[in-house]
């Protein structure tokens, strides 16, 4: 028994040992666990309290909202410093408040189409509580708290962002509005694609209006170079030296015509296998080279004129040989003589060629002018008198003259010439009749008129039309139809002089001659000639023909025939001629017959003193000497204008001894002397 309750007290005593154990265990478990609790509840007081720093002290503009009633439910310190709301004054508005008003419809549509979780929903204009306004980019995460939908609004002020984009774009919009209303063409295009990238309109605008899909699709060697191996050249040296200046080269239109251009610009990439881009600025040149081609033209006809005034000069002095001559034998001869009509045939002939020198002179604008006030009117009613027999009864002669046309300064017989040489080629240019209009009016030509039509000069001037309703001119002909010898008529119709002539003559008197064409309509030709506010001088009678009463005159020329052939005929017209071979010979003359000489004949170009200068010495030692100048040609315009300043008389070669009687005797009636 002892051992059997000893056995129990020890089991009692285990088993108590045992439950103290484990109860001390549970104790310590349970105050482990206590423990562990109280750190885990300060982990989460700490986490709360990160995140309320997270969002009460995020930099950024944070606050939670309802969705259902968009009033704010929470808002961080950096919204209230954003948007000058209080805490409380916040939490008493809605979403809509910090809006303007014009864009709460769109936000009531983007908060309605939000879904759970986070969202970038771009950039909104808030409103500042001082009115002004805000560009914010808003970045939001919506939930669910307590069975509401909230969401938290992350809002970053890019105003200054917007701003410079704002101004960005606006400097881009400027600089395109530049490159698309330059005048010239812009381009950039790719070396290596052979294409362009980008070009303005006024690029499109040479080309042939292309739109921009299709310039953009064009083969630049094949299709905008009017030679593929000129843009191989330009790369050339675009490669050589970066850039090019001024380089000309010719476009091809999308209707095949050309363009002359002159581009220039510069190169960029190719570094790094970037692709190689040229930046052009492309010039249209058409405006250009057709006045440098007019300009050209204008030269041309000058050398060839000064040509003809030079041959002509020559022949002139011949042709006074010949017709002299010949009309000396006729004076000897009767009529019945068998020499008549081969003489008469001689002096025909000289003075078809006297004709020929004049056209020739006027053409190189060499012909002595003997340009009075007129009115142009006047002129082109005494021709049409002629005209209607010229152009024939198919073709209708329309006159429209205006009346207050102002005078200008101009030679009457070379004006009739014009008019005539029009006229010709009008009538050649209407084989089935037409119509023949000529119009007179004064006009100004502005600046804006001379600047297109070099070398006018801006002023007032009578315009002289002749309009035909004939062929027409062909584009092709047109830069050619005043050169001379240029003719399109068939051999034996036409010489190719009328037209430079025309010129000649124009330009001599200051004028412009313009023509417009149009194929298969007709053609007019404007004549501009400046005005003058002098007035036309009233020509007195000729004094009677006066018989010769043996006066003595001197007839002064270096041209040993000319010279023996005029006194030969004034001789016969009952005059006493002296003659001289130079201007020193002629003074000494004067000084052996001590002044008694009526009239001095001189030639004006002479080897040593001229013509000009023995007058004036004449004047000196001879006051009230009168003295008649002869000239075919002369070279020494200043004597040429001088005689004309002065009025002096004066007998172009070659004459006939009509014209010669009739001068020696007009200037023998005249009152004029020459001046000292
Ligand atoms: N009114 C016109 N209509 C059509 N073509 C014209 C007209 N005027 C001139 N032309 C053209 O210009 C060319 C040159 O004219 P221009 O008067 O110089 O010489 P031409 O008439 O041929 O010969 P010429 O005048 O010496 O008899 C003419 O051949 C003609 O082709
Ligand atoms: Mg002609």
């Amino acid at each position: 028994m002892p051992f059997l309750v000893i056995i129990v007290l020890i089991a009692a005593t285990v088993t108590i040992i045992v439950l103290l154990q484990t109860s001390a265990r549970r104790r310590r478990t349970i105050t482990q666990l206590n423990v562990q609790l109280a750190e885990k509840a300060q982990a989460v007081a700490a986490w709360q309290r990160r995140q309320g720093l997270l969002f009460s002290s995020n930099p950024c503009p944070m606050w939670i909202y309802d969705c259902q009633t968009l009033r704010f439910l929470e808002v961080n310190d950096a919204a209230v410093k954003a948007y000058g709301y209080s805490q409380e004054e916040f939490l008493a508005m809605t979403l809509v408040e910090i809006r303007p008003e014009e864009d709460v419809p769109i936000l009531l549509e983007s908060v309605r189409q939000r879904h759970d979780g986070y969202s970038a929903v771009g950039v909104w204009r808030h409103r500042h509580k001082d009115g002004s306004i805000i560009f914010v980019e808003i970045m939001a995460f919506k939930f669910e708290n307590a069975g509401h939908q909230e969401e938290l609004i992350l809002s970053m002020n890019v105003t200054e962002r917007c701003r410079v984009e704002a101004a960005l774009r606006e400097s881009e919009a400027s600089l395109k509005a530049l490159v698309d209303n330059a005048p010239f063409g812009i381009s950039q295009s790719l070396i290596d694609g052979n294409r362009i990238k980008t070009l303005n309109p006024a690029l499109r605008k040479m080309l042939g209006d292309y739109s921009v899909e299709e310039a953009l699709q064009l083969n630049i060697s094949e299709q905008v170079y009017a030679d593929p191996k000129d843009r191989d050249r330009l790369i050339e040296v675009l490669r050589r030296s970066g850039r090019i200046q001024g380089w000309e080269t010719t476009f091809r239109g999308r209707d095949g015509s050309l363009v002359p251009v002159r581009i220039t610009g510069s190169l960029s990439g190719g570094e790094d296998g970037t692709p190689e881009v040229f930046s052009a600025y492309v010039e249209d040149m058409t405006q250009q080279s057709a006045l440098e081609q007019q300009v050209r033209q204008v030269q041309k006809l000058e050398a060839v004129g000064r040509l003809a005034g030079g041959m002509a000069h020559d022949f002139n002095n011949v042709l006074v040989v010949i017709k002299l001559s010949t009309e000396l034998m006729l004076g000897q001869i009767t009529p019945e003589s068998p020499f008549s009509k081969t003489l008469l045939q001689i002096s025909n002939a000289a003075d078809r060629a006297a004709a020929l020198t004049r056209q020739m002179l006027a053409f190189g604008r060499q012909q002595m002018m003997q340009p009075r006030i007129i009115n142009l009117n006047t002129v082109v009613s005494e021709t049409t008198q002629m005209l209607r027999r010229v152009i024939g009864e198919d073709i209708q002669l329309v006159t429209n003259l205006s009346e207050t046309i102002e005078n200008s300064r101009l030679d009457p017989d070379q004006v009739a010439q014009v008019i005539l040489n029009l006229a010709v080629n009008a009538r050649d240019a209407m084989p089935q009749g037409g119509t023949l209009h000529l119009e007179t009016s004064t006009v100004d030509l502005d600046e804006t008129y001379t600047k297109d039509h070099p070398p006018v000069q801006p002023g007032r001037y009578v315009m002289l039309s002749v309009s035909d309703t004939g062929t027409g001119i062909d584009k092709s002909i047109l830069p050619r139809i005043f050169d001379p010898f240029f003719t399109t008529k068939e051999l034996g119709k036409g010489t190719g002089l009328g037209l430079s002539i025309v010129y000649g003559i124009v330009k001599q008197s200051g004028g412009y001659v313009w023509v417009y064409s149009e194929p298969g309509h007709g053609t007019t030709f404007k004549l501009y000639f400046p005005t003058t506010t002098a007035s036309p001088r009233r020509l007195t009678f000729r004094e009677a023909f006066v018989r010769p009463a043996g006066q003595a005159l001197l007839v002064v020329e270096d041209d040993a025939n000319i010279r023996s052939n005029v006194c030969q005929c004034l001789q016969q017209l009952g005059y006493q001629a002296s003659q001289a071979d130079s201007a020193a010979a002629a003074l000494r003359v004067c000084e052996e017959l001590q002044g008694k000489i009526d009239l001095v004949i001189t030639d004006l170009v002479m080897a040593g003193k001229s013509g000009n200068e023995l007058a004036t010495d004449l004047a000196e030692r001879y006051p009230g000497i009168r003295v008649l100048f002869m000239s075919g040609y002369t070279e020494d315009s200043a004597a040429r204008r001088e005689i004309l300043l002065r009025n002096s008389p004066f007998l172009q070669k070659p004459f006939s001894v009509a014209d010669l009687a009739k001068a020696v005797q007009d200037t023998l009636a005249s009152t004029t002397v020459m001046p000292v």
